[in-house]
């Protein structure tokens, strides 16, 4: 098949990881014989510097003229003052707005043989297998007002939790078609003990449940929730939640496979779309690691690119029905992982940890066709 993806690499490491990620998308091309065009684009702080906004139009000239977007990380200390008008993550926040990508999803995985990079014990996470799906253009993140002024009492600011039951009831059934396809399982969090955000999340929550009479629905306050996924993440199999919540929870998850370095993501605008159909017109959904931009070690040619080359993964699978091809790539990860390759973030004492480009280029050779 024929696809253009725009590569949107913003800041720090950004540009590194999906210039790896390309490469196996390449390599997937050349050996199931599709066609894949590139066009790259600015956003984030490098998009200010250039033109004074974190998102230019002539990015969103070239997003929306693509069937997916691939897209690094944004941020760093250089725009990180908190006076400043625009910030880098306004790029990423619009890019999600805009397009309606009201579903992210975050899957958690334990790869055996990185058990031992885990802080956490290994009984407690072999097995662990999970998706998050985050609430992604709602919430805290989007509801208005959000400001800051000062009158003669101060300085105030304001951030507001709202949602529409639409919005609500929208990503829960995501969330429960995905469990249909899994092991059944739902944990839907909320804080309906303070919040009436959340017992309206609640309330539709157990409306949706009437249409999936298979599926154990649970609900769990989201504090409780933080210690399950530490103390006992193989309980999990898909958990929904609030933009802000999972945005913190994912982070927390990411711990348990050892390093935040391998989480991709996938951000939908639509039920999952079947196996084999493409997007026609439309907008296109976007993929990205759920690492940050790490200005620390960006250029050093010490970032793990497997997050990004994941996320192109959930691109093959997500927005072009290329399933095969994406096994092939999370198969490459596996391979890497077998043969005993590290990288900077997951490296024992003893390992000579692989450069961000070794690791792009091996599994680029390691995917089978
Ligand atoms: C994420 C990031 C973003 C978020 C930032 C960069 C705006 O932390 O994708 O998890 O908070 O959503
Ligand atoms: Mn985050």
């Amino acid at each position: 098949m024929e696809a253009r993806i725009s590569v949107l690499g913003g800041d720090g490491i950004g540009p590194e990881v999906t210039l790896e990620a390309v490469k196996v998308l390449d390599s997937i091309a050349k050996r199931f014989g599709h066609d894949f065009t590139y066009v790259a684009g600015d956003v984030g702080g490098i998009a200010i510097d250039k033109t004074g906004t974190a998102l230019p139009q002539d990015t969103m000239n070239i997003v929306m003229g693509s069937d997916a977007v691939l897209f690094g990380a944004v941020g760093g200390p250089k725009w990180d003052d908190p006076k400043n008008k625009v910030r880098p993550e306004d790029g990423i926040l619009g890019l999600r707005k805009s397009l309606g990508l009201y579903a992210n999803l975050r899957p958690c995985k334990v790869y055996d043989q990185l058990i031992e990079s885990s802080p956490l014990k290994p009984h407690l996470i072999k097995d662990v297998d999970f998706i998050i799906v985050r609430e992604l253009t709602g919430g805290l993140y989007f509801g208005k007002p959000k400001r800051r002024w000062e009158n003669s009492r101060g300085r105030r600011a304001v951030d507001t939790l709202a949602y529409s039951e639409k919005e609500i009831e929208r990503v829960l059934r995501v969330a429960f078609e995905l469990a249909k396809s899994r092991k059944g399982v739902l944990h839907s969090l909320d804080k309906a003990n303070v919040m009436e955000s959340s017992r309206l999340w609640r309330q539709i929550a157990m409306e949706v449940a009437g249409d999936y009479p298979d599926i154990k629905l649970h609900h769990m306050l989201a504090d409780s929730a933080a210690m399950q996924i530490i103390t006992n993440p193989s309980i999990f199999d898909v958990i929904v939640a609030e933009n802000t919540f999972g945005d913190i929870l994912s982070d927390e998850a990411a711990v348990i496979g050892g390093s935040l370095g391998m989480l991709p993501s996938a951000s939908l605008s639509s039920l999952p779309p079947k196996s084999g159909r493409r997007r026609r017109g439309g907008k296109p959904a976007l993929y990205e690691p759920i690492h940050g931009s790490a200005p620390d070690i960006a250029g050093r040619s010490e970032a793990n690119p497997i997050a990004s080359i994941l996320s192109a993964a959930m691109m093959l699978r997500w927005s072009f029905g290329l399933h095969k091809e994406a096994d092939a790539i999370e198969a490459g990860v596996q391979a890497l992982l077998d043969e005993g390759y590290r990288t900077f973030d997951i490296a024992n004492k003893d390992d000579r940890p692989l450069t961000t480009s070794q690791v792009g280029s091996m599994v680029a050779g390691l995917v089978k066709g």
